[in-house]
């Protein structure tokens, strides 16, 4: 069974080592603690039956919050996960009075870019070789 929650610091060991896994730019486990411990971060993990098998992170300004990364572990993809971790965190912005939260995609990466369709964001504009030579998508969901 997944279950979905709160990170707490003691879960930034296997989120950096996910980041270094399937991240173009990981964040060091040291980045991802202090992200834990920042009141304006969202930061939540799924498990299955206590296993640790992905995260999302978001940073929140005022009524907006930017998606920082998300990530499931390859053995456990297309089973809804990626669409838990989102649901949590909306319920959270929902509670605080959150209207939008934005990302950053690169152009091409497909499963990123479906899940975020298929939840509801949309493209709104474009960062011209913001991955060093790859253009980066801007995807916008209104809450
Ligand atoms: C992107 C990622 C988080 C998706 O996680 P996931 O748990 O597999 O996603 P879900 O199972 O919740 O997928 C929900 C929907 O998203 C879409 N989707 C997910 N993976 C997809 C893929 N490979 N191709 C096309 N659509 C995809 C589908 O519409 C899917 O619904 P369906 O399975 O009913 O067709 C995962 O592929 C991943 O960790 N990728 C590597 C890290 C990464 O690229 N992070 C994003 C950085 S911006």
């Amino acid at each position: 069974m997944i279950n979905v929650r709160r990170a707490v610091k003691s879960d930034a060991r296997k989120i950096a080592q996910a980041e270094k896994q399937y991240i173009d730019c990981p964040w060091t486990e040291k980045q991802i603690s202090e992200e834990i411990d920042n009141p304006s971060v969202r930061f939540f993990v799924a498990e299955e039956n206590g296993e640790f098998v992905g995260y999302l992170s978001g940073v929140v300004t005022c009524d907006e919050c930017e998606v920082s990364n998300i990530a499931v572990s390859e053995n456990f993809r297309r089973r809804g996960i990626g669409k838990m971790l989102f649901a949590a965190l909306e319920d959270c912005l929902n509670r605080i009075g959150v209207r939008q939260m934005f990302l950053l995609v690169r152009d091409g990466n497909s499963a990123a870019q479906g899940l975020y369709c298929k939840i509801g964001f949309n493209v709104v504009g474009k960062r011209k070789n913001y991955y060093q030579g790859q253009d980066a998508l801007i995807m916008r969901k209104n809450l």
